[in-house]
């Protein structure tokens, strides 16, 4: 299973930014990313077309959406389809991010329909999920992630290949704070992450990655990506910069 080392932009950069970022991240990484590892970068909608310019035909680079509709197309004013968003590169999109969840309302079920609709329509689906720091203190981490991971796959298609689902562990109190999860609170909980996923898919929980992301930073990315069953991270502030993303995808 190959490593995913995975950028979020989130709602930062022009679309000059983002080409001249990838631009940087790439000259610093080329010919120098083991064959066992993949590097995707997740863009704002507006710089998909200049960042996937920069990444096309490079082996083990993937352009991935933050957000996509659950509809092949329609009255649905400010969203993007899965079609709309292949149209222009992505291979891959995010679903249900703790800022989605937690600033736009969005609840596990329209999580649920996104992650099964993206597959369907062809796309690969990174399924974001973790605990707020309520739910930890009150000892719900395990209940948090099997429900966002029952729910949230709870209508993909039996066939679905297990590359084509990756599940993201975000504690949303290690998101932009500069706390990164303990070493042991994220083996724990990529645990609970890996034993929920063989209860759904005994055949196919081994082949799925799990990703770690919160305050990921050059200086605590080799440990991470050492721990049992993180198979990748997914980096926020700290992947902005070219070369910054390109010491952890080298880590
Ligand atoms: O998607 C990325 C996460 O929200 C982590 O963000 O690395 O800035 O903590 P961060």
């Amino acid at each position: 299973m190959k490593k995913m080392m995975a950028a979020n932009w989130k709602m930062y950069k022009t679309r000059a930014e983002a080409k001249a970022t990838a631009e940087d991240f790439i000259s610093r990484i080329d010919g120098k990313l083991p064959s066992d590892r993949e590097v995707l970068i997740a863009a704002p909608f507006t710089a998909l077309e200049s960042v996937g310019s920069v990444l096309a035909g490079r082996t083990g680079c993937h352009l991935c959406a933050e957000n996509m509709y659950p509809a092949e197309e329609g009255a649905f004013t400010g969203e993007i389809s899965p079609e709309m968003l292949k149209d222009v590169g992505c291979g891959f999109s995010l679903a249900g991010h703790s800022e989605r969840r937690h600033v736009l309302g969005e609840s596990s079920e329209f999580v649920g329909k996104k992650v099964a609709f993206g597959l369907k329509a062809g796309l690969s689906m990174i399924l974001c999920i973790g605990e707020t720091i309520e739910q930890r203190k009150a000892g719900k981490v395990q209940q948090v992630i099997d429900e966002q991971l029952e729910v949230g796959l709870s209508e993909i298609p039996a066939n679905f290949s297990p590359d084509s689902i990756v599940i993201a562990y975000e504690p949303v109190w290690a998101i932009g704070t500069g706390e990164v999860a303990g070493m042991e609170e994220i083996v724990e909980a990529h645990g609970f992450v890996r034993k929920m996923l063989k209860n759904i898919f005994p055949e196919k929980a081994n082949e799925i990655r799990i990703l770690y992301g919160g305050s990921v930073k050059p200086a605590n990315c080799a440990q991470i990506i050492s721990l049992d069953n993180v198979d990748g991270v997914l980096v926020g502030g700290a992947s902005l910069d070219g070369e910054s993303f390109s010491q952890i995808a080298l880590a």
